[in-house]
C-alpha cells in the first residue's frame, strides 16, 4: 500500500522535522560529493514553496563516544557545518541558519524564529549519544521542535535511531521525495522486475552480500558475480587463486550458493594479476581458473568484460551494486568502467545501481544521466535489495 508522502501534509505555516541524509565524503572540510544534497533539494524546494517552516536533522561520520578526546575530534571532524554552505550556496534565496548544536536555547530560539519558507540546519544528529540508541527522551525532545516530520534520509533508513524511527513516532509523518523515489526505483526492479532481470554484484566480501545474492537468486533471472568476492566462489570450487582475496569461512556457504543457483550464477573467466596490491603493479591476464600462486586478483579481464555484455544483452531490468575490481587504481578500473558501459549501452532498460563505490564509480565516469537510478544509499540500498524492511520506512503510516 502507498504510504503517505510530503505532498499529502498540510505544511504551510507548520514546523517541519526533515531527516535528510547529508552524510558527505569530506576532505579537509571540502565536501568531494554533493550528490545526497542535490538528492534531498525536491523535497526542501518543495517544502519553500509550501510555507513550511524547515528544521533539517542529519548525521555526518561516525562520533566515538566512548572516549572523551575521541568524541571532540570526531566532533569537529564531523560537523553539518560545510554542508550548510553548500546548501545556502544552493539555495540562494532561502534564509539557512547553521544550528551548532543538538539542543538547548540557541536551537529552539532558532526554530522558535523561523518564518515561513526559511530553514535551520541542526548540528550532526550523533554528536547525541542517544541518537543511535533512538533514545526515546531524544526523540521526544526533537519531536517537540516540530509539528510534523518527513523521513527523507534514504541512505539511513536502515538504521532505527532517533533520528531516523524515533521522532516519527511522535509527530504525523510522511515520506520526502527522495525517499519515494528511491522506493519506486528499487521496489520496481526488485518486486517487479520486467524481464530478463540481471542482478551484477561486485565489491571485497562474500559475507556483506551473501543475503543479498541469495535473495536475487530467487528474484534475477541471472546473476554476474565479479570483484573481490568472486576468489572465495572460485577457491569453493577448488582452484587456485593465489593470493586473492579469499574469505576462508564463508568458502561452505559459497558452495552451497553454487549448488542452489543451478547455473544462474555466472562468473569471471579471465582476471587481471599482480603481485602486489598497489597502482603501478605489473599486471597480466589469466584464466580465472588458472592463477598462478604468487599472484592475486585485481580485476576481471577482457574476455570477462565480453561475457558479462553478452549476458546483459536483451536485459529489461538491470541491478548492479559493487565495483568489479580495484577501480580506485587506473590500471585496475577498466572491469568496473566496461561493466557500467555496457549496462548503458543495453536498449529499454531500467538500470538501478545501487550506492556506494558502484554509485561513485557511475557517477565519476560521466554516467549519471544514462542510468535510470542511482541510488544515495550504500547499506539501505543492500538491505532493500535482501528483500528486508527498512525501519525508516516501515514507521511512516499508510494512506
Ligand atoms: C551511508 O553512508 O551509508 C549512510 O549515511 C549511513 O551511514 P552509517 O553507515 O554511518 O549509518
Amino acid at each position: 500500500m502507498a504510504k503517505r508522502t510530503v505532498s499529502d501534509l498540510d505544511v504551510a505555516g507548520k514546523r517541519v522535522i526533515v531527516r535528510v541524509d547529508f552524510n558527505v565524503p569530506l576532505n579537509d572540510g571540502v565536501i568531494t560529493d554533493d550528490n545526497r544534497i542535490m538528492g534531498a533539494l525536491p523535497t526542501i524546494k518543495y517544502l519553500i514553496e509550501n510555507n513550511a517552516k524547515i528544521v533539517l536533522m542529519s548525521h555526518l561520520g561516525k562520533i566515538n563516544h566512548k572516549d572523551a578526546e575521541k568524541t571532540e575530534a570526531d566532533k569537529a571532524k564531523n560537523t553539518l557545518a560545510p554542508v550548510a554552505k553548500r546548501l545556502q550556496e544552493l539555495l540562494p534565496d532561502t534564509k539557512i541558519t547553521f544550528v551548532g548544536a543538538t539542543r538547548g536555547n540557541e536551537l529552539e530560539e532558532a526554530v522558535n524564529s523561523l518564518n515561513d519558507g526559511d530553514i535551520v540546519l541542526m548540528e550532526n544528529t550523533r554528536y547525541e549519544i542517544g541518537e543511535t540508541k533512538n533514545d526515546e527522551n531524544l526523540a521526544r525532545y526533537w519531536a517537540s521542535l516540530g509539528e510534523l516530520f518527513v523521513s527523507d534520509a534514504f541512505g539511513t533508513v536502515h538504521r532505527s535511531h532517533a533520528s531516523t524511527v524515533g521522532i516519527a513516532q511522535f509527530l504525523p509523518s510522511a515520506l520526502g521525495f527522495l525517499v519515494e523515489k528511491e522506493v519506486k526505483f528499487l521496489g520496481e526492479a526488485i518486486y517487479s522486475p520486467k524481464r530478463p532481470f540481471v542482478a551484477i554484484l561486485g565489491g571485497a566480501k562474500v559475507s556483506d552480500k551473501i543475503n543479498v545474492i541469495e535473495n536475487l537468486l530467487e528474484v534475477a533471472d541471472k546473476v554476474i558475480v565479479g570483484g573481490g568476492m568472486a576468489y572465495t566462489f572460485f577457491k569453493a570450487q577448488g582452484y587456485e587463486i593465489g593470493t586473492s582475496l579469499l574469505e576462508e569461512d564463508r568458502i561452505e556457504v559459497a558452495k552451497a550458493i553454487l549448488e542452489k543457483a543451478d547455473g544462474k550464477l555466472i562468473l569471471p573467466i579471465d582476471t587481471v594479476v599482480a603481485k602486489e596490491f598497489a597502482p603501478d603493479a605489473e599486471a597480466i591476464v589469466v584464466n580465472s581458473t588458472e592463477i598462478p600462486s604468487d599472484y592475486m586478483g585485481l580485476d576481471i579481464g577482457p574476455k570477462t568484460i565480453e561475457l558479462f555484455k553478452k549476458e546483459l544483452e536483451g536485459a529489461k531490468t538491470v541491478v548492479w551494486n559493487g565495483p568489479m575490481g580495484v577501480f580506485e587504481f587506473e590500471a585496475f578500473a577498466n572491469g568496473t568502467k566496461g561493466i557500467c558501459k555496457a549496462i548503458t549501452e543495453v536498449p529499454d532498460v531500467l538500470s538501478v545501481i545501487g550506492g556506494g563505490d558502484s554509485a561513485a564509480a557511475a557517477i565519476q565516469l560521466g554516467f549519471k544521466d544514462q542510468i535510470s537510478h542511482i541510488s544515495t544509499g550504500g547499506g539501505a540500498s543492500l538491505e532493500f535489495m535482501e528483500g528486508k524492511e527498512l525501519p525508516g520506512i516501515a514507521i511512516i503510516q499508510d494512506k
